[in-house]
């Protein structure tokens, strides 16, 4: 059937004014009530369809049009002040394709004269304005619409950095000693990710409302009705860009400008980069693209600007933004999705960890359908509830996290999230939560969730790393009663694994060839596959390199253990205490009948030397730590290969540490422990670096 142009363009018509009001409003709860209900990149989106449609169909445009007007209206909290130059807002590039475009708009617009470019980072903070009359501090505004701000003069004077008097700079311009009657500097107000974060988890302990992100937490702190708690947050400035200039120096270019603002006294962001043409462009928003998160405050692009003052006069301005900058912006990291169900896993040491159900959700390259939520406080912190649209995010760029909820979305009558009082196994067992302990445990031996962990542990690539035996196998196995224990693994037959589902004979014997062939795992992998609550790979390592066999480990004193390089009391403490249970030892029994290699009596280091003096030790004194897999390295490999170069490498971040090594699926708290304490994050091939010459690589 052929549609009528007109009822088409009476879709188009709705959806216009649909797209209207969502801006408006989305625009309102941003700017004016520092609550956004929708991440930043989806808003971007809205505004590229309406300024698509408009574009395509001008006779459907309102004069009114959101997408013409920059921010938001002025608070009535805050007395109005109306800037003497518009501040304007940029244009997006959501793609290289669309700058390469603007580049050669540009190009078009200079009648073909190459410019030079000055790359900046698009700072994800809020817009200021700052008014300087004979060189003192006398008023600071928002930007407001763009024409008329909030005075926030009180609380833009707490912020550290920003001068209260100009510095008067020598020779570096003709007239830079003179000071100007009138300086506005505009630059973008921001509270740095480690202050946010100390920040939010005062708000946490304190039972406050926590902020989503650092740009919110800088918005609200900037529009504080009292001074002295905006003073409290911390927050800092990069200054950007000259408003009005009365009686100062005269400027030709941008990096003019910015070193003339740097010489006066303000933070100027050192990432500035002359760049000379479209490709250096290009490549500038690649490389921050990819490190974006090496800085210590949060970016969403990059802003490229014409440097020559001359050729921007040439471009001009739309109503919007000028035409001689763009913002190239970043894929958005965060989205809103609905949390469906709060559930809960048991782990292979009983640990009850609850989860979130998500509507799938493609964020930051991946669609993200779950996200650990931790333990209880961490979701009554959060205050999340099955129902609520939620805002997620990768953590450390890869580990899918759910922000918090959206509460202006929150369905009526919603109630707050009940931790289960018992396991989601058949036997419903009582749950314990120890007091001062953030983790509910299920303690039940026989729960056949635990059971099923410790044998996909088992067999997991950190521990014994057994070929085609993955969950879906294990929980069939079980189900059947065809293992009750990683040890009935090795008396299973092709004959009993043919018939589960997914088996054909080939299959079923390769499996358990692929068994069999793991009783020869070196010691570090059994011992780490016996699932010992604290003990990982590193101190798995190193209490074979002490000890030689299993047998040695688990017969050896607390005493003994601890004074194992990497391994320390805790770890000792649990050792002793797995190894005391009979059933433990029982297990042990079943392994060593099931022909499990226990580890050669030969190879303990009787002198505490591990016989790694086989490598230059250019790694002496360092503390290197590895979260996640790396390409060509399993995490005990990389380990290994720290310690063998004399190096150290607990499973742990803490001040003593040299560097992390990032693989594939790092650890979340580790990355952003790291990063609090200012230790490089070092890539795979950062990694090899350090192996060859022992020196943490600089980016
Ligand atoms: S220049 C006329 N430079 O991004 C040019 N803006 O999306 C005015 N921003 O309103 C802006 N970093 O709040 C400029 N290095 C930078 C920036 C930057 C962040 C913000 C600013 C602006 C918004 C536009």
């Amino acid at each position: 059937m052929v549609r009528s142009l007109h009822l088409v363009l009476m879709e188009l018509a709705d959806r216009i004014a649909e797209l209207r009001e969502l801006i408006a409003y989305h625009n309102r709860r941003y700017h004016e009530l520092d609550d956004p209900e929708i991440a930043d990149g989806e808003f971007d989106l809205l505004v590229r369809e309406l300024q698509t449609l408009e574009a395509e169909y001008p006779d459907l445009v309102a004069p009114d049009s959101p997408v013409a007007a920059v921010g938001g209206a002025p608070s009535a909290a805050f007395s109005p002040v109306v800037h003497s130059v518009r501040m304007a807002s940029l244009d997006n590039a959501m793609d290289l394709g669309e700058l390469r475009a603007w580049g050669d708009r540009v190009l078009r617009g200079l009648n073909g004269e190459q410019p030079r470019f000055v790359g900046e980072l698009k700072i994800d903070g809020v817009a200021i304005s700052i008014r300087y009359e004979q060189g003192r501090y006398v008023r600071a505004a928002t930007r407001g619409d763009g024409s008329v701000g909030e005075d926030v003069t009180a609380n833009v004077a707490t912020i550290l950095g920003i001068p209260e008097v100009l510095n008067r700079p020598e020779s570096l311009l003709a007239g830079s000693d003179v000071v100007p009657d009138v300086l506005e500097v505009r630059g973008e107000v921001y509270l740095p990710i480690a202050t946010f974060e100390d920040l939010n988890l005062a708000a946490g302990r304190a039972g406050e409302h926590r902020f989503v992100n650092p740009r919110n937490a800088a918005a609200g702190s900037l529009r504080q009705k009292d001074p002295s708690i905006t003073a409290k947050r911390r927050l800092q400035m990069w200054a950007y860009q000259v408003g009005e200039l009365l009686g100062g120096p005269l400027m030709t270019s941008h990096h003019e400008t910015l070193e003339y603002l740097a010489h006066l006294g303000f933070p100027v962001n050192p990432e500035v980069q002359l760049l000379t043409d479209l490709e250096a462009v290009i490549a500038h928003c690649q490389y921050w693209q990819e490190h974006r998160h090496d800085l210590g405050y949060e970016i969403d692009g990059v802003v490229i600007k014409v440097d020559d003052l001359a050729q921007r006069e040439l471009l001009g301005s739309t109503s919007r933004a000028p035409r001689w900058a763009i913002a190239f912006k970043f894929p958005p990291e965060e989205r809103t999705t609905i949390l469906r169900d709060i559930q809960v896993s048991v782990g292979r040491t009983g640990r009850v960890t609850p989860f979130a159900v998500l509507e799938p959700v493609f964020v930051s390259g991946s669609t993200v359908a779950m996200a650990t939520l931790h333990n209880e406080d961490q979701v009554r912190i959060k205050d999340v509830r099955p129902g609520d649209t939620v805002v997620v995010r990768k953590a450390g760029d890869v580990i899918p996290e759910v922000v918090g909820p959206v509460l202006a979305m929150r369905p009526a009558g919603s109630e707050p999230w009940v931790f289960p009082r018992t396991c989601p196994c058949a036997l419903s067992s009582t749950l314990q939560r120890i007091e001062g302990e953030a983790n509910t445990r299920c303690v039940e031996p026989a729960c056949p969730y635990q059971r099923d962990q410790r044998v996909i542990y088992w067999a997991s690539r950190q521990a014994m790393d057994i070929d085609g035996l993955g969950e879906r196998t294990i929980a069939q196995l079980t189900a059947a009663s065809m293992i009750v224990d990683p040890a009935d693994l090795y008396s299973l037959t092709a004959d009993q694994v043919e018939p589960l589902e997914g088996f054909a004979r080939p299959s079923a014997e390769k499996l358990v060839a692929a068994i069999a062939e793991s009783r020869q795992r070196p010691l570090p992998r059994l011992l780490t596959a016996l699932g010992v609550k604290h003990l990982g790979p590193a101190a798995a390592s190193a209490l074979s390199q002490r000890f030689g066999t299993l047998d040695k480990v688990i017969d050896a004193d607390a005493e003994e253990l601890a004074a194992v390089e990497g391994v320390g009391p805790v770890i000792a403490a649990s050792i002793r205490a797995w190894s005391d249970l009979a059933s433990n030892r029982e297990f042990i029994e079943k392994l060593r009948l099931a022909g499990i290699d226990f580890g050669d009596p030969e190879r303990a280091a009787t002198d505490g030397s591990d016989g790694s003096g086989d490598l230059p030790q250019m790694l002496a004194g360092k503390t290197v730590v590895v979260s996640g897999s790396l390409a060509g390295y399993t995490r005990e490999g990389a380990i290994e290969a720290i310690t063998r170069r004399g190096g150290k490498s607990p499973g742990s971040v803490s001040a003593k540490t040299d560097a992390l090594v990032i693989g594939d699926s790092p650890g979340a708290s580790k990355v952003s422990k790291a990063e609090a304490l200012g230790i490089p994050l070092l890539d795979a091939a950062q990694f090899e670096e350090l192996l060859d010459t022992g020196e943490i690589p600089l980016r």
